[in-house]
């Protein structure tokens, strides 16, 4: 598996403390069966880059951590960017690997700020892509999950968390992550690991998740070959979405019963 959402270098933000908390996550990755990791601290506003400096330095250190400790785990090295009009995507980290395509971006919790959606596709049309972290999260999407069949449709692409699988955000983004799934508006799950314990680096479980809903290729899709070719820069076609439904609750278990 290849996590493209983490939060793993030491007093960076909210995410380890030192560096023995970072080399737990990532030896709990590599238990979990993730091979790789791309490493997408908070840029909350263009004044933190420049702490990126400090953020190479860092990933570097861990690179040589990682081969001393022999984890089996390769880092790639990106940002999770705060939404704003005027975010700057030219720094070293803004992208993927430096790859001028792809960018993790974040919106405010509770809504879907209003310039978001002309300027989301004034950069597509520049050739560039926006990953939107877990959007089921967001208050906008999940009064309205119509709004991310919208930004998928207009070229963006969106990275679910693991925990919103498993419910560990509770039923609203539990139930806003099964409708994006059940809409193929999902292109890639990612950990949002920032510790050992409550956002622990894994997606093993998530992943059983998805192949038992959704069956094994969507599960290899969005776990393997969807985040591979975001860290290599390579171009994704996205399944066509299918128009939001509502959950149909306790529908699927009455199914079960009367298939079974
Ligand atoms: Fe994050």
């Amino acid at each position: 598996m290849i996590d493209i959402h983490s939060h793993v270098l030491p007093k960076i933000d909210d995410g380890p403390v030192t560096w023995e908390d970072t080399m737990a996550m990532l030896r709990q990755a590599e238990e979990d069966g993730t091979k790789e990791v791309a490493i997408t601290h908070h840029i909350l506003s263009n004044l933190d880059y420049e702490r990126e400096g400090e953020i190479i330095t860092k990933f570097k250190e861990l690179q040589e951590r990682i081969k001393i400790e022999k984890i089996g785990i390769k880092i790639h090295l990106g940002a999770e960017i705060y939404s704003q009009p005027d975010m700057e995507l030219f720094h070293t980290i803004s992208t993927y690997n430096d790859n001028k395509k792809y960018f993790l971006v974040e919106f405010p919790m509770q809504g879907i700020p209003t310039f978001v959606a002309d300027h989301f596709f004034a950069l597509i049309s520049d050739g560039m892509v926006p990953i939107i972290a877990h959007p089921e999260r967001n208050g906008g999407v999940i009064r309205k999950p119509e709004r991310a069949y919208e930004f998928v449709q207009r070229g963006a692409l969106l990275q679910m968390n693991a925990g919103s699988i498993l419910g560990r955000h509770g039923a609203p983004v539990k139930d806003t992550a099964t409708i994006l799934l059940n809409s193929d508006l999902v292109h890639f799950v990612g950990s949002d690991g920032h510790n050992t314990k409550r956002r622990p680096l894994q997606l093993g479980a998530a992943r059983n998740a998805v192949a038992e809903g959704w069956g094994e290729y969507r599960a290899n899709l969005l776990f393997q070959e969807n985040p591979g070719k975001v860290i290599a820069g390579e171009p994704i076609n996205p399944q066509e979405p299918l128009p939001i439904q509502p959950l149909l609750k306790g529908f699927s278990k009455l199914m079960k019963k009367i298939f079974k």
